[in-house]
């Protein structure tokens, strides 16, 4: 059975995990997440500081996760690092290094898209959250709506416009006074709200939407941000953030609820897989299930460990391609952008 070794560099995580199987039955040997508080200080991700840090810390965490799972590096198969998106200087610390391990070695390194990790990371904790379904990916940086056929074979759906969700709840939480990273200090506020008192208009969707439009599956969140700096701005922020919040929240949610509602209903899809920070959000995964539930659809989110940066799913996504025979070269090199890898015709 082969075991691999994943490293996640591509933000605010140094992170690496060892994993080992075959096909969908794998087991997750160990997982070390190590987050950069030093960004809350600057009220968000500083790339330079974040690369220096990975510089730091990167050794003792990839040590770390070899003697969680009882392994030395000799036992491992392969590496696989995250080599796009992502904040440029980050990612070279996680590919270089994986390159020179594997050079030092004489075992393949393979580059992985982060966000085809985060398609991988939900089915490391539940064993039907695999293809064919539905996935929709939230984070701080990207949000992706796919129809997954199987795994490696993505139709893409849907993308934001504009800001990503993670990104617009990290906006919003600034305009209302909260630290960062901001999406689990709305969710709590939002839960004391009243869902009346300020009603956003729930982004890119209208009574009479057409499979034929345009933006029938697209995002965009930059409009609704505005709306909420208006109402902070008419508001006493104090007495008012709570029904803000509350107010944001359900039309952000009721956007990806819906989009996500008409890709499984469009695809025939009775399984729909959250991914990425955002899919932390419990009142997210809640709406969807009640949603879901009309076409008899199941709901997979990943616990706030594997929803959030890590190297499981990175160790998982690279065993796929392990799997399939594709390496990578030694000139392996990190991409701040680039497309999810896989995609077919939608
Ligand atoms: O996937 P992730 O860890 O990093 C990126 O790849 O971007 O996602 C981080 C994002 C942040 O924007 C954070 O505010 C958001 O996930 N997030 C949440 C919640 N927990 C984390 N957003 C809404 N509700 C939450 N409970
Ligand atoms: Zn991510």
């Amino acid at each position: 059975m082969p075991r691999i070794l994943g490293i996640e560099t591509s933000c605010d995580e140094t992170s690496a995990s060892v994993l080992s199987g075959t096909g969908d039955d794998v087991k997750l040997e160990s997982l070390v997440i190590l987050s950069q508080d030093v960004h809350k200080v600057f009220g968000g991700v500083v790339p330079e500081i974040a690369s220096r840090a990975h510089l730091t810390s990167i050794v003792p965490v990839v040590n770390r996760a070899l003697v969680d799972a009882s392994v030395d590096i000799g036992s491992i198969d392969a590496i696989a690092v995250t080599a796009a998106p992502g904040l440029i200087g980050a990612l070279l610390v996680g590919v270089c290094y994986a390159k020179s391990l594997a050079f030092t070695r004489g075992i393949p390194v393979i580059g992985v898209h982060h966000m085809e990790g985060h398609l991988f990371a939900t089915s490391l904790e539940h064993v039907d959250a695999v293809p064919p379904f539905t996935g929709l990916l939230v984070s701080g940086g990207h949000t992706l709506l796919l129809d997954v056929e199987a795994w490696g074979q993505y139709r893409l759906l849907g993308a934001t416009r504009d800001d990503a969700a993670g990104e617009a709840f990290d906006k919003v939480a600034k305009l209302l006074g909260l630290p960062y990273p901001g999406g689990r200090h709305v969710e709590t506020l939002a839960r004391e709200g009243d869902p009346t008192r300020f009603r956003f208009s729930r982004p890119m969707v209208r009574r009479n939407d057409s499979p034929d439009s345009d933006d029938y599956y697209q995002f965009s969140f930059s409009g609704l941000k505005t709306a909420v700096l208006n109402a902070v701005r008419d508001s006493d922020i104090e007495a008012d953030k709570r029904d803000i919040a509350r107010g944001f929240q359900d039309a952000l949610i009721g956007s990806l609820v819906e989009k996500t509602y008409r890709a499984a209903k469009a695809y025939g899809r009775t399984r729909v897989v959250l991914g990425g920070g955002v899919a932390c959000n419990k009142t997210l995964a809640t709406a969807m299930r009640e949603r879901m539930s009309e076409i008899g659809a199941t709901v997979f989110a990943p616990t706030p460990r594997l929803a959030t940066d890590n190297a499981a799913m990175i160790a998982r996504a690279g065993l796929f391609h392990f799997e399939r025979g594709e390496r990578s070269d030694l000139d392996l090199n990190a991409f701040a952008s680039q497309p999810i890898p896989g995609l077919i015709a939608a």
